[in-house]
């Protein structure tokens, strides 16, 4: 768990991970992100909330979904927000990690948004800044990834209301995923009644028992009533040697078609944090068919950001009130 991420009075200060965060937090962040979610349907899609703050995007790793959602929840909320260039900026003269954040702080920044490949990264930078900068994890390694689970929270609620009566199954490279890490803990926090893994023994982790779910190794059985799935792209970036015979084979063991999805309810839906590989972890019918909700996942994510940031930066401003 992280030693900082909440303020003494247990409002979030950073948001590095979902471990040790209790069930009412998760559900106001949800709550929140539920009022955000109107301003979008607006014609003017903003609010004054974040007004006078600014926000660097701090993505060492690449990112589609993650770093324009956030570039957009800033915006919406009147933030200044800045992406740094990491290929151009001075860390490719040398320059640590620490000295690239001070100098940014010196600009008075007050919040970081943070994608790194080594896990712990947003946990080292909120040890490092100055009292008055949020750090917000936008994915450490195979660490955590709490804003992506945040948002399929949100999605899940949406469709399913209740957690405690739902079975959800999360399909495929479990070993290097820190979404899955993150969905997981989310999914047991809220109370969700049963909580499936599903893939080959090489991209599940050796102490998935721990994680108090379910595993399965045949897709049928795992996928028999559930209510949402959860697909996972096989992440080859992090892979040390060969862990999958081919493609080919894991499709077809573990790859949703339509004919495997009819083992789970009528009614499941279908989830994936992106970007989704077809043909290899999830045929095209099933990701455009009906019961996906892909692309919903990533509208959530605006108001998701949005929520999660003006959380932390508030909590900011009563905890410098506190001590003024
Ligand atoms: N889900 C997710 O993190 O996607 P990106 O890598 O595109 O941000």
């Amino acid at each position: 768990m992280s030693s900082n991420q909440l303020t003494d009075s247990g409002q979030l200060r950073h948001f590095l991970t979902i471990e040790g965060l209790k069930q009412p937090l998760l559900t106001e962040i949800m709550d929140r992100a539920e009022q955000f979610s109107g301003i979008t349907n607006r014609q003017v899609k903003k609010v004054p909330l974040l007004r006078g703050k600014t926000i660097f995007n701090l993505f060492f790793e690449n990112s589609t979904r993650t770093r324009t959602t956030f570039e957009l929840a800033a915006k919406r909320l009147s933030a200044d927000v800045i992406n740094l260039n990491i290929n151009t900026s001075a860390t490719s003269k040398g320059e640590s990690l620490l000295d690239t954040l001070h100098n940014l702080e010196a600009m008075h920044s007050d919040m970081f948004v943070v994608r790194h490949s080594q896990s712990g990264a947003a946990e080292f930078i909120a040890q490092h800044v100055a009292p008055h900068v949020s750090v917000i994890n936008a994915g450490d390694g195979c660490h955590a990834h709490p804003t992506q689970a945040m948002l399929d929270m949100f999605t899940i609620r949406r469709h399913k209301q209740h957690f405690p009566d739902l079975r959800v199954a999360i399909v495929g490279d479990i070993l290097h995923s820190r979404v899955a890490r993150s969905q997981i803990q989310a999914l047991s926090t809220l109370g969700v009644g049963e909580i499936r893994v599903i893939g080959p023994k090489t991209i599940l982790p050796a102490d998935t028992q721990t994680l108090g779910v379910h595993v399965y190794h045949d897709m049928a059985a795992g996928l028999e009533g559930v209510d949402v799935v959860i697909m996972l792209r096989l992440q080859h970036e992090r892979m040390q040697g060969a862990l999958l015979p081919s493609a080919r084979e894991y499709y077809d063991c573990f790859g949703l078609t339509d004919e495997k999805l009819k083992l789970a309810k009528p009614d499941a839906i279908v989830m994936h944090p992106g970007p989704i590989n077809r043909g290899v972890e999830i045929a095209s019918t099933v990701a455009d068919g009906p019961q996906s909700v892909i692309l919903e996942q990533v509208t959530h994510g605006i108001a998701i950001r949005m929520a999660v940031m003006s959380m932390t930066l508030g909590a900011q401003s009563e905890q410098q009130e506190v001590q003024a």
